[in-house]
């Protein structure tokens, strides 16, 4: 390996030569910082750095409040005005904590659309694809528990609701319902489990980005083109490939930079924006809110929930089948966590042999549709379970799993694809002209070169 600058690391100095036989850390670090990247990656490659950001920001903000924050039914609500009006900075830290978790979902949701678009889950990336969905459901899981801290009106009810599809499952489900709320409805045992979880999923979901850098690290990044970096000798590599640093860690803070400005616009200008009035009333068991809505964030899923009545043809289908098993609350919850499910298995319900989107003239318009539904349903999840909403709702989680269990697999079978560039040295000719090979004197370097 020697020969090449910046290539992997060699201790040099006694010191590092003590340390590196003992523990590699400088080395692993090192040769993360300067993995092969694919040199034709575009914008949508830096929301993985702004989930990073996202990650520990929330972190250390919520660290900070929980020093302030008191878990009890008669403090909580007390206890966020508190930190709102006499903690030094609480209100920033509070409303950077409670908007971060918007630009948190912001970036994830443009993560997946990206991945889902030029097929970054495909072969060899189902397990990067797996654990992330794996963070997907604990940020929800998080964010939903982070909700009920401040005990307010859609605290309490958001709650009440959510857990109550548990019990929706046949037999056993009032017992998991009351396990999980430690009584028999949300009450001060919720409360303190829920911050005692608020505060561990977020280092869970840490443990888990790890494993998930480590396998797209493993595998290589997928590139818009979704052709493959050449592996069969130096050269070829280093033609498809930069060092992350600086030019891809560089590249990601400029975005950061700019998605800041905006986010920062945001929490000082119109901090409450995102968030919903009633939830600076505090929780009253006794009056139910006109509607109870969810973060924005979970609206397709909760349109997805409520779409499924009794008058829907598939539940009368499905309760009859199950002689009354499957009822239409239980069919809504198994739709909602359907519509994950269905999702998390992408990688082996997408036939096509092409990987990127860009090569699939008839999967771009399906996939753009799904996009436009994406939307449609968190609309329409917010809107009230009357009138001609749920009927919206219906076609679009219809429309949501026929593109997973229908769309994707008929069209790898009858679409015609174009052809994608032999390397992605020759995609980047194409997009920036010639590449003049002057990187400063830094090089990459396949993982594995076959030298
Ligand atoms: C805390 C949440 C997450 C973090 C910090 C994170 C971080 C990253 C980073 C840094 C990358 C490298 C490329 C890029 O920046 O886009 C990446 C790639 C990837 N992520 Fe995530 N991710 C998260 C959640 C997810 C989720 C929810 C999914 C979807 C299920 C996902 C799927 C993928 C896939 C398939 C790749 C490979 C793309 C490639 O190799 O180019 N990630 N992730």
């Amino acid at each position: 390996m020697s020969g090449i600058p910046h290539d992997h690391y060699e201790p040099k100095t006694g010191a590092e030569k003590w340390l590196h036989r003992r523990l590699p850390i400088v080395s692993l670090a090192y040769d993360t910082l300067m993995i092969p990247t694919p040199k034709n990656l575009n914008w949508m490659w830096i929301w993985g750095i702004v989930l990073v950001f996202c990650l520990v920001l929330q972190i250390i903000t919520g660290i900070i409040l929980a020093m302030h924050y008191t878990p009890h039914v008669d403090l909580a609500f007390a206890s966020v005005e508190h930190i709102m009006r006499n903690v030094n900075g609480g209100w920033a830290i509070r409303y950077i904590h409670m908007n971060g978790a918007s630009l948190f979902f912001v970036a994830v949701y443009l993560h997946i659309f990206r991945g889902l678009y030029y097929g970054s889950y495909k072969a060899p990336r189902e397990i990067t694809w797996i654990i992330g969905m794996l963070i997907y459901l604990a940020m929800m899981g998080t964010a939903f528990m982070g909700y009920v801290l401040p005990w307010g009106q859609m605290s309490f009810w958001g709650a009440t609701v959510i857990t109550g599809l548990f019990g929706a499952i046949p037999l056993v489900g009032e017992s998991i319902q009351s396990w999980l709320l430690g009584g028999p409805a949300v009450g001060n045992a919720t409360l303190n489990r829920f911050l005692s979880l608020h505060y561990l999923l977020p280092f869970v979901i840490l443990g888990l980005v790890i494993v998930h850098v480590w396998a797209f690290h493993t595998t290589g990044n997928n590139n818009p083109t979704g052709v493959e970096v050449r592996r069969t000798s130096r050269k070829e590599a280093d033609a498809d490939t930069l060092p992350f640093w600086p030019y891809f860690v560089i590249k990601d803070l400029f975005a950061l930079v700019v998605i800041l400005v905006v986010f920062f616009a945001i929490v000082g200008f119109m901090p409450n924006y995102l968030g919903h009035p009633d939830n600076y009333i505090e929780a009253n068991p006794l009056v139910t809110p006109a509607h109870i809505v969810p973060e924005w964030y979970f609206l397709p899923f909760y349109a997805i929930l409520r779409a499924f009545d009794g008058d829907v043809w598939v539940v009368i289908v499905a309760n009859f089948i199950t002689g009354g098993i499957i009822d239409a609350k239980f069919f809504g919850v198994l739709a909602m966590f359907g519509a994950i499910v269905v999702l998390a298995l992408v990688p082996w319900l997408d036939t096509s042999s092409v990987r990127s989107g860009r090569y699939r003239p008839m999967f771009k318009w399906w996939f753009w549709v799904f996009v436009v539904n994406f939307f449609v349903l968190m609309w329409a999840g917010a809107m009230p379970a009357e009138g001609i909403y749920p009927y919206i709702a219906l076609i679009g989680s219809a429309y949501w799993f026929a593109y997973f269990l229908v769309i994707l697999p008929l069209l790898g079978l009858i679409e015609r694809p174009t052809v994608p560039p032999a390397t992605i040295e020759d995609d980047f000719k194409e997009h920036y002209g010639k590449d003049d090979g002057d990187h400063g004197g830094i090089t990459a370097t396949s993982p594995s070169p076959a030298e």
